[in-house]
């Protein structure tokens, strides 16, 4: 980059990679370095399809900056609908599980809006879960490394009030389809939910209910068109049902809770 204005220089290489929001994008990659030749190579990674979260090392979400190293899936904004139906379900005091937490930014928004939150995550992805601890230490977050309930203390049995789990819910047969930025740089365990896309959900279902305590509420995100069978599976289990859809973010969640 030879340009005396890095700005300029900066918007026209994204812009010509397709980055929609380059004037954004380039105002916070110079905002990473001061660095000329470090810099350089930020932007042509990001030209090349890397998500500018992983290169920032940080998303925005719901206002807080959630650490999110390589690999690790990057919150989307839609995922905020989820966040503010778990705040809605919690009092203070609540006990919250975010499975299959990732970068942890879940469990951390009901945390950060709620004050004395005891907050349990648990993700199988080992790089997630210690991008995790690092985004929950100052909320007092416990994360355990394994497959959904397995690694949680079997104290935490009949004791959560709100379950919360971004589930992965891309059908396998779908996964090719989805944006480079996805496809080639999030794990395929953090966005494969099977042949129907439910598959992590199926489980979370069946275990759930098992620790939540009585009153307690299990939520998680799926698209519009998987909504109806994750209800159905939700009623099956032995929870009644709820649909809550933000149409502006295109988000839906599936609430499963106790009858009164
Ligand atoms: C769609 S990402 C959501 C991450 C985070 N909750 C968020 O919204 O940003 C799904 C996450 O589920 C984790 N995961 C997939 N299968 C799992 C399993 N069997 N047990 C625990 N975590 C799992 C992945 O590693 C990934 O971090």
């Amino acid at each position: 980059m030879t340009d005396p204005h890095p700005f300029s220089a900066v918007v026209a290489r994204l812009r010509a990679a397709g980055c929609v929001f380059a004037e954004d994008e380039a105002r916070l990659l110079l905002g990473t370095t001061a660095d000329r030749a470090e810099l350089s190579t930020l932007v042509d990674r990001r030209a090349a399809g890397e998500p500018l979260e992983h290169l920032l090392g940080w998303a925005e979400f719901r206002g807080l900056r959630v650490a999110v190293d390589p690999g690790v899936f990057v919150p989307r904004r839609r995922t905020g609908f989820l966040a503010q139906q778990a705040i809605d379900r919690a009092r203070p005091g609540a006990v919250v599980l975010d499975l299959c937490c990732g970068s942890g930014a879940v469990g951390l928004a009901v945390a950060a809006e709620l004050s004395d939150v005891e907050l349990h995550a648990a993700d199988i992805d080992p790089v997630a879960v210690a991008c995790a601890r690092r985004n929950t230490a100052a909320v007092g977050g416990r994360v355990y490394a394994g497959d959904l309930f397995g690694p949680l203390p079997p104290g935490l049995r009949g004791r959560v009030n709100v379950l919360v789990a971004n589930v992965p819910y891309v059908p396998s047969g779908e996964i090719a389809r989805m944006p480079p930025e996805a496809r080639d740089h999030e794990p395929r365990t953090a966005l494969d939910g099977g042949p129907d896309g439910l598959d992590v959900a199926r489980r979370v279902i069946a275990g759930g209910p098992g620790w939540l305590a009585p009153g307690g509420s299990l939520l998680f995100e799926t698209s519009e068109q998987q909504a109806p069978v994750a209800m159905a599976l939700v009623r099956a289990g032995g929870l009644v049902p709820r649909l809550a859809v933000d149409d502006e973010l295109g988000a839906t969640v599936v609430v499963g809770s106790f009858a009164p």
